[in-house]
């Protein structure tokens, strides 16, 4: 076994950085999927002036990074040009990525057919950091998975393929990673980072590191409270959104105006947080993340009501989305089969570029199915398709406007003129609760 002594978990964040023999020590950081995820921490970490190599197992991303082109909304082409310029490289060949001093690894943690969480990505780029682990390396897990994915998958196949022991030869540690994309007023420096690691030494090591980049690091007491912690916040979303889709449904029947309602509870200054109702939820987390919960408790013999209740009324919103619009249209006497509709946002989230797993995917083929004609406009998404057929996009909002027997407000990005929209729309139904005159959901 290699020279290496393992600090006492009281020891200096300084002196968790451990003694490393040889030249070539390869870079500081390296990062394993650069994607939504892998990218900001990316540059982050050049910010501060590590040294960092991303890797992808993508190449396209890979030629598109290393020609400075960013694919990802929060790192523009600016900061990968200054990224490149102070010596980031993005790479899809494992044999250039020497010996990395720690390795953060940020890839897809996507659900299987029948829900269960696909660690294939996980288990490829544990195999790869295997391959590059030497004593006293970091490894850092920050895909979004099922507690205890550190200790069960990861770490067994860390040490099969390095003949090292986590905890003893090498730090292992899991670190949620919190980002949102778009968000302005937290980035990846301003939002605490919770890190859980195997020993108090390896929690040490991942806080040193991450002490470098994030303003406040929340030290967890395991890896696995770190990993529950993460689900814990998307589940807690996921239930409270169903918690107010539902009331918007029977708000509704009742006359009762929820956003008013959510607008005074909202005042109250503890005990309330404001959450809104919309077409459904989207984005890699919400939809997703609580699954990974449902099936580490499924394994005890019983399901997570909750979070399946949740999951339903949720995976009702477009249906009623489109239920509504239909009921406009029948105020004017016409059918929604044939009906000129315009979605106005399709993208999952406010101002973001990302598609992925949108309520709007939903809307488009429950109109589909029901005979509506659709066009939609998206200052964020210059083409769009749903099972592989495209939706037309209006040239304008302005055209879009006039041409659409409703509109349908999915998304209030902030690049809409609401005013114009309420003026222009011979009918309107906003989901988001923006507009004064129209129907809200
Ligand atoms: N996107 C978000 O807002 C967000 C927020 C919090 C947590 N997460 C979690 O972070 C993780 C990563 O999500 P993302 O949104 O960055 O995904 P992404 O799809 O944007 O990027 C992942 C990248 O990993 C690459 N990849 C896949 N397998 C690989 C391998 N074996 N080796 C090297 N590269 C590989 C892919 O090519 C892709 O470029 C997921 O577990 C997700 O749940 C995402």
């Amino acid at each position: 076994m290699a020279d290496f002594v393992m600090p006492p978990h009281q020891v200096a964040d300084a002196a968790v950085r451990l003694v490393r023999e040889g030249a070539d020590y390869g870079p500081d950081l390296l990062i394993i999927g650069l994607g939504y995820v892998g990218l900001p921490l990316a540059a982050e970490a050049v910010r501060v002036g590590l040294r960092v190599t991303g890797y992808d197992v993508d190449e396209e991303v890979v030629a598109g990074l290393s020609a400075g082109r960013s694919h990802i909304g929060d790192v523009d082409d600016n900061d990968l040009r200054s990224m490149l310029g102070a010596g980031f490289r993005a790479t899809a060949d494992e044999s250039e990525l020497g010996w990395p001093e720690t390795i953060v690894i940020c890839v897809p943690t996507p659900l299987r057919a029948d829900y269960g969480p696909d660690l294939g990505a996980v288990t490829a780029a544990t195999a790869t950091a295997a391959r590059l682990l030497r004593p006293g390396t970091l490894v850092v897990l920050e895909s979004t998975t099922y507690p205890g994915t550190t200790e069960e998958v990861v770490r067994p196949l860390l040490e099969a393929g390095s003949k090292l022991r986590a905890g003893e030869d090498f730090y292992l540690a899991f670190s949620p990673e919190r980002i949102d994309p778009g968000n302005r007023d937290f980035g990846i420096r301003t939002t605490p980072k919770v890190v859980g690691g195997l020993t108090s030494a390896c929690t040490e090591a991942a806080a040193a590191f991450y002490g470098k980049i994030c303003d406040q690091v929340v030290r967890a007491g395991s890896v696995s409270s770190a990993e529950m912690a993460k689900l814990l916040e998307n589940t807690y979303r996921h239930v409270n959104v169903a918690l107010v889709n539902e009331m918007a449904i029977f708000c509704h029947e009742l006359g009762v105006d929820l956003w008013d309602a959510i607008r005074c509870a909202a005042t109250k200054p503890f005990g309330f947080e404001a959450f809104y109702p919309g077409p459904g939820v989207g984005g890699h987390c919400i939809p997703i993340d609580p699954n990974y919960l449902s099936y580490k408790v499924r394994t005890l013999g019983y399901p997570f009501r909750f979070v399946e209740l949740a999951q339903e009324i949720n995976a009702r919103m477009p249906g009623y989305v489109v239920d509504r619009m239909a009921e406009l249209l029948n105020r004017d006497a016409k059918p929604l089969k044939g009906a000129r509709i315009l979605l106005l946002g399709v993208t999952y989230k406010r101002d973001s570029a990302d598609l992925r797993e949108s309520p709007a995917i939903s809307v488009v083929r429950k109109l589909r199915s029901r005979g509506a004609q659709l066009l939609y406009y998206d200052p964020h998404a210059a083409s769009w398709s749903v099972d592989g057929i495209a939706v037309s996009r209006a040239p304008s909002l302005q055209s879009g406007l006039d041409a659409a027997d409703l509109v349908a407000l999915l998304q209030a990005h902030s690049a809409y003129d609401i005013k114009e929209i309420e003026q222009r729309a011979r009918v309107l139904l906003d989901t988001r609760g923006v507009v004064s005159a129209g129907e809200r959901l």
